[in-house]
This record gives C-alpha cells, sequence and structure tokens, in this order.
C-alpha cells in the first residue's frame, strides 16, 4: 500500500531511476549473436555497446552524465571551449535530451570501455566506476589524455591502453584500431580559465582524441566520435574496410561549428566507402537536436547521381542493430509487442465489442 506521507524524493529518484531499469541490461545479456553478424546497441549521444559471435563485448563512449540542471549565474565558465571558439558569454542551455537507457551498474563482462576523447559527454566518472567494480577483465583504452583522467580517478595502471592514430589493441577477437580524429572543437578545450590560445600552436590532437575501428568477425564499426569533417575520411576508407560508420550529427547553433551537418554526414559515408551510415549524438542535447529525416531526404536526392554505394540507418536510442541483417532497413522501430495476440480468448461483453 503506498503511503505518500513515507515517500522522500531519494525514494522516488530511486524508483524511477534509471528510466529503462535494467532492461537494456537483459537484453544484451541475452542476445545470442548469429556467426558472421555483429550486434550494437544505442545507448544515447555516441555511447554504443558491441557484441560479437564470440560473446566478446565492447562499450564505447557511455555517456553517464548530465547537462546544465541549473541556471545558475546565466554564464558560461571562463575559457569554454563554446566562449573560446565564438567568443560568446551566456550560459549554453545544453540539458540532457535522453533518458538513461542502461544501468551502468549492472553491466557485467565488458572486456574494454574504449573512450574517443576528453570531452565529459564522453567520458565520466561513473563509468570508468561502474567497468571497474563490475567487470574484472575489462581494459579501459583511450588516448593518453582520456587515460590520464582515468588514472586520476583511480582507474589502475595496468587496466589502461594508451593509444595513438595507428595502433591495435586486441581484445579477445575483436581487433580495435586507433584512427587520427578530426575534432577541433576538442583542440581549444582548456580548462584553466587563465589560459589565452591567441597565437599559440593548438595541442597535439592525437593525445586527445582518436576514431576507431572496430573489427569482429561479422564486419567492421567505424566510429568518428565528435569528428569534424575532414579530408582524411577518404584515406580511412581507402585503407580499412568499414561496413557500418557512425558520426556526430547535430543543428549546429548560430556562429557554432561542432557537429556534422547532413551533407557532411553523406560525405562521410562516402569517403570511407562504407556500407552503411549512422547518425548519432543530435539526440543528446537539447540546444544541438537535429532531424535525421534531413539525411535521409538528401540521401534520396543524390543517390543516384553520385552512386552511392551506401545507406542511411536512423537509428533510436535503446535500439539494437544487426549487422548486415539491418543493414538495408533505413529505420529502426523499437518492439511494437503483442505478437502473441488471440493466444488464448479475449474476455469481451460480446465478439464484435472492438
Ligand atoms: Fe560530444
Amino acid at each position: 500500500m503506498v503511503k505518500i506521507d513515507e515517500i522522500t524524493r531519494e525514494i522516488w529518484i530511486l524508483n524511477t531511476f534509471p528510466e529503462w531499469g535494467t532492461w537494456l541490461n537483459e537484453e544484451i545479456e541475452w542476445t545470442e549473436v548469429k556467426e558472421g553478424t555483429f550486434a550494437m546497441w544505442w545507448l544515447g549521444c555516441t555511447g554504443i555497446w558491441i557484441k560479437t559471435p564470440e560473446h566478446t563485448n565492447i562499450l564505447c563512449d557511455l555517456w553517464c552524465g548530465t547537462g546544465k540542471r541549473t541556471h545558475g549565474s546565466g554564464k558560461m565558465k571562463k575559457g569554454h571551449q563554446m566562449m573560446r571558439m565564438s567568443g560568446c558569454q551566456n550560459l549554453q542551455p545544453n540539458l540532457r535530451a535522453q533518458p538513461f537507457v542502461i544501468d551502468p551498474f549492472a553491466m557485467k563482462g565488458i572486456d574494454a570501455l574504449v573512450v574517443t576523447h576528453i570531452h565529459s559527454d564522453h567520458l565520466d566518472p561513473y563509468t570508468a566506476a561502474a567497468v571497474l567494480q563490475n567487470s574484472s577483465n575489462a581494459r579501459f583504452i583511450g588516448p593518453q589524455e582520456v587515460v590520464n583522467t582515468w588514472m586520476k580517478w583511480g582507474v589502475p595502471e595496468d587496466r589502461t591502453v594508451v593509444v595513438k592514430p595507428g595502433d591495435r589493441v586486441p581484445i579477445k577477437d575483436v581487433n580495435i584500431i586507433a584512427l587520427e580524429a578530426f575534432d577541433r572543437t576538442a583542440l581549444i578545450t582548456v580548462n584553466d580559465p587563465e589560459v589565452s590560445l591567441k597565437g599559440k600552436l593548438p595541442k597535439d590532437m592525437d593525445e586527445i582524441a582518436v576514431n576507431y575501428l572496430f573489427e569482429t568477425s561479422g564486419g567492421n564499426i567505424y566510429h568518428a566520435g565528435d569528428s569534424h569533417y575532414s579530408n582524411y575520411f577518404a584515406k580511412h576508407g581507402n585503407e580499412h574496410q568499414i561496413d557500418v560508420c557512425l558520426g556526430s550529427y547535430g543543428e549546429n547553433p548560430r556562429g557554432i561549428t561542432d557537429k556534422l551537418t547532413s551533407a557532411d554526414i553523406l560525405r562521410m559515408a562516402e569517403a570511407l566507402k562504407a556500407k552503411v551510415v549512422i547518425p548519432v549524438h543530435y539526440d543528446i542535447w537539447t540546444n544541438f537536436q537535429a532531424d535525421p529525416r534531413e539525411i535521409v531526404e538528401l540521401w534520396k536526392m543524390k543517390k543516384h547521381r553520385l552512386q552511392y554505394k551506401f545507406k542511411p540507418y536512423i537509428w533510436q536510442v535503446g535500439g539494437k542493430f544487426v549487422y548486415p541483417d539491418n543493414k538495408d532497413d533505413l529505420e529502426f522501430h523499437y518492439d511494437r509487442g503483442f505478437d502473441d495476440v488471440f493466444s488464448k480468448g479475449p474476455d469481451l461483453p460480446f465478439p464484435s465489442f472492438l
């Protein structure tokens, strides 16, 4: 029996959060991945879980944090990368727009937590703690600054692997290849507000951000992190077989360039010679949301003339994608249920009720 005078804010939070409970944890654990395929789930932002037929579980960029939760002073922290980029001063209204679809502390059997870059919507202490506490074999793989951050938080050095472009890290049957990243926002991310970047050479991108290719027995996934568009995508496409690529798509506010546009997403897929391109990241920030159908419409317009060999795929957070099974689907929908209707007789006032 509910007694509302015993309900506190803490009880409400524990009873309703994370919003999906362990639903997705269970689904992933129970999924048997067929030979010649791989399965992956979208966890929000650029976070994905990859599972192979050999039961290898790779977590990439899972983010368990939030954006703004209060208006505060209404002003941005001095030296924020968007302030450096554009000279803005007002607080960025970037609120988290997606629910938590996975319970990080119920995750088990993670073989590697792989992170693309230093930004806090890709690298957070909650994910690191959950993986460290419950997945005793997990390696923590990232560029130098990501690994430095993990170690500051308490991840033992011998669990970490520092990667730079060109490095290969085998994790059971999966070959993880680090490649160049093109995240110019990361290059102007310097937390010290007293540091000025004017007239100085930027940091070495390879130490703060990498892209990844995950080679599996069922196909290869290219994760572009928060890369902006680069000519180098064509080089990566020349040198690697890429089946599915993920790129950070979003509607950039005026005066800001941070996310790939719909045209960039198509150019990236063409350059990488991918078979499927999946936009991500546009889901998560309230102020960078974009409509992924724009990518599909543009693709329809251009695919014959430019002889595109790839298809776009519009995913949903918490959804599963299996390659190659879903490569021609174009769009995801959650399980609609009710597959057992009339498996027993209904209980209605009369048969023609509805
Ligand atoms: Fe991001």
